[in-house]
């Protein structure tokens, strides 16, 4: 009997100490919450980018573009393609080619797959092509200038195999 007590008495003591410690530790992030409301938390809606004769988009390891939209003013376009992941272009190249409208694209990348000596582009598809980078791997980038005197909606892909479902976009020219 006297060892139940005993129990008894230090589970309430020690619920208690619990109990008073939470209470303590509640009042300490009152006071730090004035600092934080003094900078509210902005949203930072994703805007289409402005055009641009000097463009510039990543690549990464997860086999992907950093953007889906590129704008830029008709004329000459300088167009950087930078690799920022880690991994040797065997496993994961990329590249980016411009392609002229009405392309097939599924068409065109499935005869990019035997093109890997011509940056996978299928030598039967070179006319399809405005401009493009050569495949480069992480830590590489590639610039290339180009001229596109209509305005209109261009598609631009990464033909490495099996990319393009993940890396396309659209280049649009006004
Ligand atoms: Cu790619």
């Amino acid at each position: 009997m006297k060892k139940t007590l005993k129990i008894i008495t230090l589970t309430i003591l020690f619920t208690f100490t619990l109990f008073s410690c939470g209470k303590k530790e509640v009042k300490n992030p009152e006071s730090q919450e004035n600092p934080q409301s003094e900078q509210p938390y902005e949203e930072h809606p994703i805007e289409t980018p402005a055009p641009t004769n000097n463009l510039h988009i990543e690549s990464n390891d997860q086999m992907q573009y950093s953007v889906t939209e590129l704008r830029a003013p008709v004329g000459k376009i300088t167009l950087t393609l930078q690799h920022v992941g880690k991994m040797p272009k065997t496993a994961m190249g990329h590249n980016l080619i411009i392609l002229k409208p009405g392309t097939d694209i599924s068409d065109f990348t499935l005869k990019a797959v035997d093109a890997k000596d011509t940056d996978y582009i299928a030598d039967s598809e070179k006319d399809k092509v405005i401009a493009h980078t050569k495949v480069i791997g992480g830590g590489e980038s590639d610039t290339i200038e180009f001229t596109i005197n209509k305005k209109g909606t261009y598609d631009f892909i990464c033909s490495f195999p099996g990319h393009v479902s993940m890396m396309k976009g659209k280049l649009i020219v006004e």
